[in-house]
């Protein structure tokens, strides 16, 4: 039943939400804001509760409070106290060592009960896994013991974070453990990458419009560049990033995401597993990276000091002062495959750089015969940009000549900002995951397959690379990265805007 004619809400969504990890980083900043904005739009059933599992002693009510506070200072859209309030009633709070209480666990499960009868919850269950990878497969093998992953008149999944794993043989033990615990089609792998709406709104860009699918591919496009650069630094995740890298911690998971919707064959239809289907080929087609290949394709860096009394990395907390983790990549890749073969992807990846954004170039190969004419010799190429974030959109740059001036040309930019359309109504990441999870809808979340071919092709790079501290910190903070970077680009001009930055 509906509540409203703006309720969206569904009845059989109804469930119990279950974070374990219920005060970390990412249930402050993201997991929470995006729930009570969905429930606050009714986009979610109303028989709903919230339960999250920590370490710290609170009681539900100093959860509450803690969490409303987060999301004034966190949340992405405008806080209204009503419709918190309204949320918060359905918030509840845990305290249990989730590794190895199992007491912890018994209670949990006598206490998801009773809220399913006070709240019509079903015993539908959603067991966020907001904890560092060591502690999966201990939490799964609880939530199994004490029989909270099996009704069979009710539903449960499972989320997990990223990284899936730190290589290839870690992520197929992580994989094997939870198949003996869970089947596949519970299993949600998240990368938020692909909630964000230009993600998926790739897919559109190329197989609704014939002026570019028409195009897409090496006799037209001279080379494809991924750009992900952060001003953050690791902020308080040293422990973490320290095991991951840029290489684990962007690298495998959403530059690949990118690059694979970016270069994929028309998927038969938009399910989520012919999606994926397609997704897969292009990252088994990566070409691989050996020391020669790794030596001349791939520039690493760390950053060090910058202005205002920012620290290097090494003097972030928890990092090891000598450590080799680099924070930032850049790389030549190729794919090998009809479509794309010898058409170099430039990807550049990095924290603490001079601006945040995300975007995909295309830049298409100049005409053949334009050298003939004198006057267009110093054209610039033509490009499509994917602007991610942080402003959303696409921007298509060609060449034009100027009015009144003989046969001057200029670039222009034909410019559609999604952001400044849609801006405080288009739903973030996490909300839009989330309720793909709720739905029981898999087209935004990684299959194994996936995963798997991407961590062959991120072996090979940590595999390749040689490792030394003398060559780190090689970047300033608040820089452009290294030096060496563009060095990879050869006579491929970095793309500029019309201002002339550089995105
Ligand atoms: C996370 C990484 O997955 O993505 C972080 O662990 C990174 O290190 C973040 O900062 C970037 O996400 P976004 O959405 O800000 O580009």
């Amino acid at each position: 039943m509906l509540n409203d004619n703006t309720s969206i809400r569904d009845e059989d969504t109804s469930c119990i939400f279950v974070i374990l990890g219920g005060t970390g980083d990412l249930t402050k900043k993201k997991l929470i804001p995006a729930i009570y904005k969905l429930f606050s739009d009714k986009k979610i059933s109303k028989n709903f509760a919230l339960v999250s599992v920590g370490r710290k002693n609170l009681s539900h009510q100093e959860y509450r409070d803690q969490m409303e506070q987060n999301t004034i200072k966190y949340g992405e859209h405008q806080f209204n106290k009503v419709k918190w309030d309204e949320f918060a009633d359905n918030v509840y709070y845990n305290a249990f060592d989730m590794v190895d209480d199992n007491v912890g666990y018994r209670d949990l499960d006598t206490f998801l009960k009773s809220l399913d009868n006070l709240k019509q919850t079903k015993g539908n269950r959603i067991y966020y896994l907001a904890v560092g990878p060591n502690m999966f497969i201990p939490i799964s093998k609880n939530l199994k013991n004490n029989g909270m992953l099996e009704n069979q008149t009710s539903w449960q999944r499972i989320i997990i974070e990223k990284p899936f794993g730190y290589s290839l043989d870690t992520a197929l033990e992580l994989q094997n453990s939870l198949l003996e615990l869970i089947p596949e089609e519970k299993i949600f792998r998240i990368d938020h990458y692909l909630g964000k709406e230009m993600l998926q709104n790739i897919i559109a860009i190329r197989f609704s419009n014939s002026i570019f699918e028409s195009l897409w591919n090496h006799k037209y496009i001279d080379n494809i560049q991924i750009n992900s650069s952060e001003t953050i630094g690791v902020e308080h995740r040293g422990s973490y990033y320290e095991k991951s890298g840029v290489l684990r911690d962007m690298l495998q998971s959403h530059i690949l995401q990118m690059l694979s919707l970016i270069c994929m064959e028309p998927p038969i239809n938009l399910d989520a597993d012919s999606i994926r289907d397609e997704k897969v080929k292009v990252l088994k087609s990566l070409q691989l990276f050996d020391k020669v290949s790794a030596k001349e394709n791939i520039v690493l860096g760390q950053y060090g000091n910058g202005e205002d009394n920012i620290p290097g990395y090494r003097d972030e907390e928890n990092v090891d002062k000598n450590s080799i983790v680099p924070t930032y990549i850049s790389l030549k890749a190729g794919i090998k495959n009809y479509r794309w073969g010898g058409v170099p992807i430039y990807i550049r990846a990095g924290k603490r750089l001079d601006k945040k954004s995300s975007e995909i170039i295309i830049q298409f190969k100049k005409l053949p015969g334009i050298n003939i004419y004198d006057e267009y010799k110093y054209t610039e190429p033509d490009y499509l940009i994917v602007k991610i974030q942080p402003e959303e959109g696409i921007k298509f740059q060609i060449n034009i000549k100027k009015p009144d001036d003989g046969n001057f040309i200029e670039k222009v930019e034909m410019n559609y900002c999604q952001t400044c359309r849609y801006d405080f109504n288009s739903p973030k990441a996490y909300e839009k995951l989330i309720l793909e999870i709720i739905k029981n809808s898999s087209a935004l979340f990684t299959r194994w397959d996936e995963v798997e071919a991407a961590w062959k092709y991120v072996d090979s790079i940590e595999n390749s690379i040689s490792k030394n501290s003398t060559d780190f910190p090689n970047y300033k903070a608040g820089s452009i990265g290294p030096e060496d970077a563009s060095i990879l680009m050869g006579e491929t001009k970095i793309y500029r805007d019309i201002e002339g930055d550089k995105l």
